[in-house]
């Protein structure tokens, strides 16, 4: 079966619409016809500065709001990433391949680091790309399911891949990223010419934890386009169709039907109906999350059992890098 790998960092107590929409639900799709390994990317969480109890809270956070969505620990491999030390062993070798100018042109550094000034903007922001490609490449995997955002690390990824290969031999295998199209790209509420963000957050921002009541408010107060007609037009009407999108992706449908279902309606009633659809799969969500944050400790088990799978494959890629690169082997 082919390969699968993804993560998402702990840097926020809920995931929002993009991160559900854009990679959490693909995950899920994912694990019935493939090899699944899905991370909690806690070592790329620590790159732009974090407090301590907020990263061990959400960490345990985010893998119960994997589980909640329906990844299910039986088939998928469910792991902490600082849990397997491989990845920060592969990183180190990785990014001594890595040209300093070809880091310095990942785009997500530039606007993370712009918005750090130079001297906030860590080492650490500036190799995150390269640890992202290590997660990958130690897993062989065929596919990266992700959002719109990530195809550039995607790309590094397997430049890195490539010339590893190309120089010592081959060891690794190069993934494709796996974007769904639709909606590869949620917008934020209030400016749908952005990407919706933790980073940037504010009123644009949907976290599927968040109090319903609040849900419904930011996507009743989204903002939405001149005209009154619910027409799917992303150059012209960019908020109405990214409400349209998401309307789509929650009840399982196509844009093109949600327009025809709109025929004159306004956007009251659009966004009457986007509430009513994200509520219905975010509160039963929140209810099996806080009920496995209940028992920490049995998540902390299912967490142990995860990483020790997970660096089984891992240990096995690692020493074929350590021994191609020419490291002398511990004995
Ligand atoms: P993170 O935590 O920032 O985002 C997690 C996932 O959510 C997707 N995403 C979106 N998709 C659609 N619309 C949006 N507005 C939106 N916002 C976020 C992201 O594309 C991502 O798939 N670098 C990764 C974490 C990572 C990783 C990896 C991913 C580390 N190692 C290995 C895949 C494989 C990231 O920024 O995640």
């Amino acid at each position: 079966r082919p390969r699968v790998f993804s993560g998402m960092q702990p840097t926020a107590d809920s995931l929002h619409l993009g991160n559900y929409l854009g990679a959490l639900r693909q995950w899920v799709a994912l694990q019935d016809d493939h090899d699944a390994f899905y991370c909690v990317v806690d070592l790329h969480a620590i790159t732009a500065g974090h407090d301590p109890d907020d990263l061990r809270r959400r960490t345990r956070a985010v893998a119960a709001q994997y589980l909640a969505a329906g990844v299910d620990p039986e088939r998928s491999t469910l792991f902490v990433q600082s849990h397997a030390p491989e990845h920060a062993q592969l990183a180190w070798v990785l990014g001594c391949i890595t040209g300093f100018g070809e880091a310095s042109r990942m785009t997500q550094f530039k606007d993370k680091a712009a918005r750090q000034g130079t001297e906030g903007a860590t080492v650490g922001l500036f190799t995150y790309p390269v640890l992202q490609a290590a997660d990958i490449l130690l897993y062989q995997a065929d596919l990266v399911p992700v959002g719109e955002d990530q195809r550039q690390h995607i790309e590094l990824t397997r430049d890195l891949g490539g010339r590893f290969n190309s120089r010592f031999g081959e060891v690794f295998r190069l993934p494709q990223p796996h974007i769904a199209r639709a909606t590869a790209k949620i917008l934020d509420l209030q400016d749908p010419t952005a990407k919706m963000s933790k980073s940037i957050g504010g009123a644009g921002l949907v976290e599927l934890l968040d109090d319903p009541k609040r849900i419904e408010k930011r996507i009743k107060s989204a903002v939405t386009d001149t005209g009154r007609d619910v027409l799917y037009d992303p150059e012209g009407k960019p908020g109405v169709s990214n409400l349209m999108t998401i309307l789509a992706a929650f009840t399982g449908t196509t844009v093109e039907r949600v327009q025809d279902d709109f025929a004159g309606r306004g956007y009251g009633d659009l966004k009457k109906a986007v509430a009513e659809a994200v509520l219905a799969t975010a509160v039963p969500l929140a209810e099996r999350q806080r009920a496995l944050l209940e028992d920490p400790a049995e998540l902390d088990r299912l967490l142990a059992r995860g990483a020790e799978k997970a660096r089984a494959v891992a240990a096995g890629t690692l020493a074929a890098v350590y021994d191609r690169v020419g490291f002398v082997p511990a004995r």
